[in-house]
């Protein structure tokens, strides 16, 4: 018996996080958003003032991660995403933060991960990888509708122009950028609701399990 791993990759607002917290249920296992380290370190940061371009003072806030950070209220939201992709291009926070997301991949029963670099990087041999796609168009409109059922009035636009601004930091940095592992499965959930997406998500890795 070994580790089970799925992997989980896609862009921003392609619904991820939903998805692979579904799976974990599913499937019986634990589930770990990676992306909601770096959104603690950024935050880290910007509560002390740290000039986020900081590559060094970034890697130390990255080592020194406590469980308990990844508490902090409104790592959820907009603005630590945004910070999460400004201290993300930095390979010393992305060294900084392997060990931790290996451990989960390694330990039984496995994991689902999910992320932008977990198929090409953190775990590369994992079971089942999966890249989580949708038009920006589409993922700007969940964004939107997703904030608006929350009582907050947003412009389509601006939440589309942000998105676009994270998809290409995202894919454009040096390291680890976003990209869809040589054998991943591509998931495009532009016509799928969520059930669909689980569906089609369930159906990739029961062929290979
Ligand atoms: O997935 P989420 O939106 O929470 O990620 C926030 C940001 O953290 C991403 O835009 C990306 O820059 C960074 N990230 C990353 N690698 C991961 C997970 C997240 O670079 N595995």
């Amino acid at each position: 018996e070994k580790p089970f791993v799925i992997a989980i990759d896609g862009p921003a607002a392609a619904g991820k996080g939903t998805l692979a917290e579904r799976l974990a249920g599913h499937y019986g296992l634990p589930y770990l958003d990676t992306g909601l380290l770096y959104r603690a370190i950024g935050r880290l940061m910007a509560d002390r003032g740290f000039d986020l371009d900081d590559a060094v003072l970034a890697g130390q806030i990255a080592e020194a991660l406590d469980p308990e950070d990844l508490k902090h209220p409104g790592l959820r939201g907009r603005e630590s995403g945004e910070l999460a992709s400004r201290v993300a291009v930095h390979p010393s926070v992305r060294e900084a933060l392997v060990a931790f997301q290996r451990g989960y991949a390694t330990r039984m029963p496995g994991a689902v991960l999910d992320g932008r670099d977990i198929g090409t990087v953190i775990c590369p041999d994992a079971d089942v990888k999966i890249y989580v796609t949708a038009s920006p168009e589409v993922r700007a409109r969940r964004r939107t509708d997703e904030l608006a059922a929350k009582g907050r009035s947003v412009d389509y636009e601006r939440i589309l122009a942000e998105v676009r601004e994270r998809d290409a930091r995202d894919s454009g940095r040096q390291t680890a950028p976003l990209k869809p592992a040589p054998d991943a499965v591509l998931l495009d959930t532009s016509h799928l609701d969520r059930d669909g997406a689980f569906a089609a998500a369930t159906a990739i890795i029961d062929r290979r399990r």
